[in-house]
């Protein structure tokens, strides 16, 4: 197992890119499934959950393959209909298998996800949706066992936007019989990725970006040739703190800046200094002052994304004054604040409420990584605290980061991956 050890207090300097988003290309994944003809997909980060999904693809019978950015899928020799606990568990998007084999092949099995260290993940919504379309949903030794004749549209309003069952539905829909309207639908920037994808596959689809999505049906989807999936602007957004935290002047390409609008608008707030250049690059510092403590509270698009919860906290560690943080989208996403509190940052919680008290210097530690995103915020306060930083079960990060590690030293961090036991 590895570990990462990082000596913070260095100034970040150079320009660095962020790859393609993780989020956007697992739906993209199960979208290829509703055709029979190979697809190929360009931009694609190489990370743990893609490498997840292509499994689960091969395990279904189909064709998945990696190389260089771009994934190859020949969806046409499906002959299982099973995601496995063991993937599932690993990976909770394993649960869109569920629209596309549910709306081709009639028939699908997916592991219930169960909980996860950022709370329970429930799919009441992607089986009520299904329901709605006309499947039958029975539950047998922890699988959801979904049947279907021929899928019909139908009208889902969502008590809460949710991405996962948006994504879901809108898979399902596109190949069901009639129209298919999604009210409160997701308008997370991935989801119109999907909407792009769908529609070059020859789906109809009207209304993408807003929370009113309709689709009418499709008998037969095509493939689809070097699609590019969207920018990581989770990713963009941690590197864009790494330049923060440490002071940095560093610029960023490969992002879009139009689905990034809060974020850049609280660290407009916070008292970061950017320019936004066109064509997709940001350029950040180098920053004089101390950052002012900016509160957020996490909300789905256009608010301010969950997945950055935690690197903005690690930044309002060091802000003057004191910065409350609501997390709106799950109740256990604030493991990392034991961590950073032995750093020496100061953060009290109360319910789905972090109030950080910034303190002028946070130290190096022994730390542990809990999740993704966790982890991501460990190396931010590591790149900025002042000597060695050691973060354990860090294998949480290669989920969903591109080569951080790497990304990071080209610009100056000091940062490498050792065995845990090599010390
Ligand atoms: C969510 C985030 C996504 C993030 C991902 C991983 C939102 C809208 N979505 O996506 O940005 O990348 O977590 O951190 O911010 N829910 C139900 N029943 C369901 C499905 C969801 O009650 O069937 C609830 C969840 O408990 C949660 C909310 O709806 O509180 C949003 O969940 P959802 O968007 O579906 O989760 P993910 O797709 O995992």
């Amino acid at each position: 197992m590895k570990k990462m050890v990082l000596h913070g207090g260095r100034a970040l300097k150079g320009t660095i890119s962020a790859s393609g988003s993780k989020n956007a290309t697992l739906p993209i994944m199960a979208a290829t499934l509703l055709s029979d003809e190979p697809s190929t997909i360009t931009g694609v980060p190489m990370v743990r959950d893609i490498r997840t999904f292509s499994e689960l693809i091969k395990i279904l019978g189909a064709n998945a393959y990696l190389e260089s950015n771009m994934l190859h899928i020949q969806p046409d020799t499906i002959k299982n209909f099973r995601a496995p606990y063991d993937l599932v568990k690993t990976m909770r998007a394993s649960i869109y298998a569920l629209g596309p084999l549910l709306a081709k092949y009639g028939r699908a099995e997916v592991s219930m996800p169960g909980g996860c260290a950022i709370g329970l993940r429930p799919i009441d919504l992607h089986l009520m949706a299904v329901k709605k379309l006309g499947a039958q949903i029975e539950m047998k030794h922890g699988y959801v066992i979904a049947t279907a004749k021929k899928l019909r549209g139908a009208r889902i309003v969502f008590p809460k936007a949710s991405l996962g069952a948006t994504v879901n539905t809108l898979l399902a829909a596109s190949l069901a019989q009639g129209v298919t309207v999604i009210e409160n639908a997701s308008k997370e920037p991935e989801v119109t990725d999907l909407c792009n994808f769908l529609q070059a596959m020859g789906a109809v689809i009207s209304g993408k970006g807003t929370g009113l999505l309709s689709i009418t049906g499709s008998r037969k989807l095509n493939g689809v040739k070097n699609y590019k999936v969207i920018p990581d602007r989770i990713e963009a957004a941690t590197l864009i703190a790494a330049a923060v935290i440490t002071k940095g002047s560093v610029t960023v390409e490969n992002i879009r800046a139009d689905q990034m609008s809060l974020f850049f608008e609280k660290l407009r707030e916070a008292g970061v200094s950017f320019e936004i250049i066109k064509g997709g690059a940001v350029k950040i510092g180098p920053r004089r002052v101390r950052l002012k403590g900016t509160d957020i509270a996490t909300e789905p698009y256009p608010g301010f994304p969950t997945d950055i919860q935690a690197q903005w906290m690690a930044m309002m560690t060091l802000a003057s004054g004191d910065t409350i943080i609501k997390e709106n989208i799950w109740e256990n996403r604030f493991m990392h604040v034991l961590e950073l509190a032995r750093m020496g940052a100061q953060i009290k919680i109360d319910g789905n409420t972090a109030i950080v008290t910034g303190v002028k210097k946070l130290s190096g530690a022994s730390v542990m990584a809990s999740d993704l995103r966790a982890s991501a915020a460990l190396i931010l306060a590591g790149l900025a605290a002042a000597g060695e930083t050691q973060i354990r079960r860090i294998y949480h990060l290669d989920r969903g980061y591109e080569n951080l590690d790497t990304k990071l030293s080209a610009i100056g961090a000091d940062i490498r991956l050792e065995n845990e036991d090599s010390v």
